[in-house]
């Protein structure tokens, strides 16, 4: 499981001895627990790709103990986050070091029956969801799930924050950008995944449930 050396997006954070706050995590920790909570089936494994802070898997493994949680990110520090939350909670897991654009440790992962990334797709290149999505086909049991949070553009309809920040992110790395709704159902569907649920939530965000077709 290699170290990234390349940049990764990482939000404005806070920090307490090991544990960092991410402020966007704060606002929506408590409705990503709740939406994911409902979903999740009894006694799951999940695997979280990008997990940050750790701040929505320590509050959705508060909410359903149930579950077994593997985090994750490339990023070394906020592994320390994560592994200082992962001390104090019994079912998540220490993170592991993945990073979606070194498919090395793909065929070595956890054993998971969903995977959950948080606002990662639209700061990353969309190679980042090809490989998340190729991850799912070849990894995931025949009942499996993927949910995916985080802002979508929708055509037409899309909310003008959701443009502005693809404008945004366009100019710190032209390879990001909110990412269309359309063009991510179809990769996922060129992996053998369709749109289970679309969820709306706060602040013109989405949670995307995807199964296999
Ligand atoms: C905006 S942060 C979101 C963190 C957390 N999920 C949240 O919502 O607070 C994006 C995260 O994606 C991770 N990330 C970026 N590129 C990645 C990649 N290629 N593979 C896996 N994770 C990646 C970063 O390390 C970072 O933690």
């Amino acid at each position: 499981m290699a170290e990234n050396t390349k940049p990764i997006a990482l939000e404005d954070r806070g920090e307490t001895g090991e544990k960092l706050f991410s402020p966007s995590a704060g606002r929506n920790k408590d409705v990503i627990a709740e939406t994911l909570g409902e979903r999740l089936a009894r006694s799951s494994r999940i695997l979280e790709i990008g997990s940050g802070t750790g701040e929505h898997a320590e509050a959705v493994c508060l909410k359903r103990p149930d579950l077994r949680w593997t985090p994750s990110d490339p990023d070394a520090r906020s592994r320390a986050s994560i592994a200082a939350r992962s001390q104090e909670i019994d079912n998540l897991a220490p993170p592991l070091a993945l990073d979606l654009l070194d498919q090395g440790w793909m065929g070595a992962a956890p054993e998971c029956d969903a995977l959950v990334c948080i606002n990662v797709i639209h700061i990353s290149p969309l190679d980042v969801t090809r490989a998340l999505a190729g991850f799912a086909a070849s990894r995931l049991p025949g009942d499996g799930c993927v949910i995916l949070y985080g802002p979508f553009l929708e055509g037409a309809l899309s909310a003008p924050s959701n443009l502005t920040f693809r404008d945004d992110l366009q100019r710190r790395d032209p390879q990001w950008g909110v990412r269309e709704l359309d063009d991510v159902k179809a990769v996922f569907a060129g992996k053998g995944w369709r749109l289970d649920e679309r969820i709306t939530m706060p602040a013109n965000n989405l949670t995307l449930v995807f199964k296999p077709d």
